[in-house]
C-alpha cells in the first residue's frame, strides 16, 4: 500500500539515540501511515486487555478493540481463559457490547438474530436455519485469538503466528514481581479513562521521558528523587524510575519505608501498555494507550490492589494521577499534536545525554526505533536527497 503522494517521504532512522532525529511529524497524523501501523504493528503485537481478577467466574468476559478490531476474552466454566474476535459469523453484529459482564447462559448469544456459540466458539444454535440449503452449524466457529497471562494480566494477539510475549519481556516481569509478588491475585480498584486528541506515539513519547517533569510536573519532581531516576531500554520493553521522598508536594508516603518500597517505576511493554508502581502502597496501575485513529487515543488507567480496595495512600496516589498528573500530560500531548501540524516542523532531536540521566529521552528513541523497524519495508525509497533524514 503506497503512502499518499502528499506525504511521500524517504527517511532513515538512526539507531544511535545521541545523533538520531525523531520520527517525522507526518507519521503522527497521516492516514496512510496510520493504516500501515494498524496492519504492521497492531495486528501482530500483544495488547493488555485487563486482569484475570476482573473475570473470576465461568461466563465472565471483557471486551476491547485493537484499533478497529473488536475482541473479547471469556472465562470458561472449566476455568480457562479464551479470546475471540467479537463479531457474529452471521452478519457481524458485535456478540458482546459491554466493556465487562457475565453471560446469562452458557452460550454467547448474538443480540441481533440470536445465533449462539459455546465457549469454544462453536456455533450451537441458529434460529430457523435448519431449512437453509447447505447450511451446516458444525462448520461455523468464531475465530480464536492467542492469549497469554503474565503477572495476572491478560494479553491477546490478533496474529495466530505471533511469538510468545513472556520470554521477550521476562527480565522486566521478574523485576516487577520481585517488588509485587502477588500480582496474579490482584483486583481492579479504580479506573480513569482519557480520550486524547493525539496520536498513540505522542502519548507513548510523553510517557517514556521525564525531561518534561521539571517544567510540567512540579509535584512529581518533588515526589521522586530525580538523582536516583534511571531509564533503561532493551528489546520490546523499557524500565524507568527512582526512589520517592517520604514527604513531598504530591502525596506523603508512610514513614519508615525501605528504599525498595519507595520505588516509583514505569515498566513499558511494546507497543501500548505500561505498568506504573504506586510507591507507598501495594497498588499498581496499567496504563493502556490504545490507538483509535491517527489523531486519537483511548487511554485507560486502571489501578489494581491486593483486595480491590485502595488504602489511604493508594487513594491519594490515584487522585494525584487522575486529577493532576493525568490531565497535565493530556494537555501536553494535545498541544504537541497541534504543533506537529506546523509547516515549520518536520523532525526534532532527542535530548539524550551520555550519562542517560533522568531527563534523557532514549526510551522515546527506543519506541521510534521499534515503529521504524515495523514499517521500514513500506517507506518509499525514491525521494529528493534533501528529504533524506530530515
Ligand atoms: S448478526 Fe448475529 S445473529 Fe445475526
Ligand atoms: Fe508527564
Amino acid at each position: 500500500m503506497p503512502l499518499s503522494d502528499t506525504n511521500l517521504r524517504n527517511f532513515n532512522f538512526d539507531d544511535n539515540p545521541e545523533t538520531a532525529s525523531t520520527l517525522p511529524a507526518f507519521t503522527y497524523y497521516d492516514r496512510d501511515w496510520f493504516e500501515l501501523e494498524k496492519r504492521q504493528i497492531f495486528r501482530h503485537s500483544w495488547r493488555c486487555v485487563g486482569h484475570v481478577g476482573s473475570i473470576p467466574g465461568g461466563g465472565d468476559y471483557l471486551t476491547d478493540s485493537i484499533v478497529d478490531q473488536p475482541v473479547f476474552v471469556l472465562r470458561c466454566h472449566d476455568g480457562s481463559i479464551r479470546a475471540f474476535h467479537n463479531a457474529c459469523r452471521h452478519r457481524a453484529h458485535l456478540l458482546l457490547t459491554e466493556a465487562r459482564g457475565s453471560l446469562r447462559s452458557k452460550l454467547i448469544t448474538c443480540p441481533y438474530h440470536a445465533w449462539a456459540y459455546d465457549s469454544s466458539g462453536q456455533l450451537r444454535a441458529a434460529p430457523h436455519c435448519e431449512s437453509i440449503r447447505g447450511f451446516d452449524k458444525s462448520e461455523i466457529h468464531l475465530e480464536e485469538l492467542k492469549v497469554e497471562i503474565i503477572m495476572g494480566f491478560i494479553f491477546v494477539n490478533l496474529d495466530p503466528a505471533a511469538d510468545d510475549l513472556g520470554p521477550q519481556i521476562a527480565p522486566g516481569v521478574e523485576r516487577l514481581t520481585r517488588l509485587l509478588p502477588d500480582l496474579e491475585s490482584y483486583q481492579l480498584a479504580e479506573e480513569v479513562v482519557f480520550d486524547i486528541a493525539g496520536n498513540w506515539k505522542n502519548v507513548g513519547d510523553n510517557l517514556l521521558e521525564c525531561y518534561h517533569c521539571q517544567p510540567a510536573h512540579k509535584a512529581f519532581v518533588d515526589l521522586v528523587d530525580m538523582e536516583s531516576y534511571k531509564v533503561e531500554v532493551t528489546g520490546l520493553w523499557s524500565w524507568q524510575g527512582g526512589i520517592c521522598r517520604t514527604h513531598n508536594s504530591a502525596y506523603d508516603l508512610p514513614g519508615g519505608l525501605a528504599a525498595g518500597d519507595r520505588e516509583f517505576a514505569t515498566f513499558y511493554i511494546w507497543p501500548d501498555v505500561a505498568f506504573v508502581l504506586f510507591p507507598g502502597s501495594r497498588a499498581i496501575a496499567s496504563f493502556v494507550f490504545g490507538a483509535t485513529a491517527p489523531e486519537s487515543t483511548h487511554q485507560v488507567f486502571s489501578v489494581y490492589s491486593p483486595d480491590g480496595e485502595l488504602d489511604a495512600v493508594g487513594r491519594d496516589i490515584f487522585r494525584y494521577f487522575s486529577d493532576v498528573l493525568g490531565p497535565e500530560d493530556v494537555d501536553l500531548v494535545e498541544n504537541v499534536q497541534k504543533g506537529l501540524h506546523s509547516m515549520s516542523y518536520q523532525r526534532g532531536r532527542f535530548f539524550v545525554d551520555p550519562a542517560r540521566s533522568y531527563f534523557s529521552e532514549h526510551a522515546v528513541h527506543h519506541l521510534h526505533g521499534l515503529v521504524f523497524r515495523h514499517l521500514r519495508a513500506f517507506i518509499p525509497p525514491a525521494a529528493p536527497a534533501e528529504e533524506i533524514n530530515r
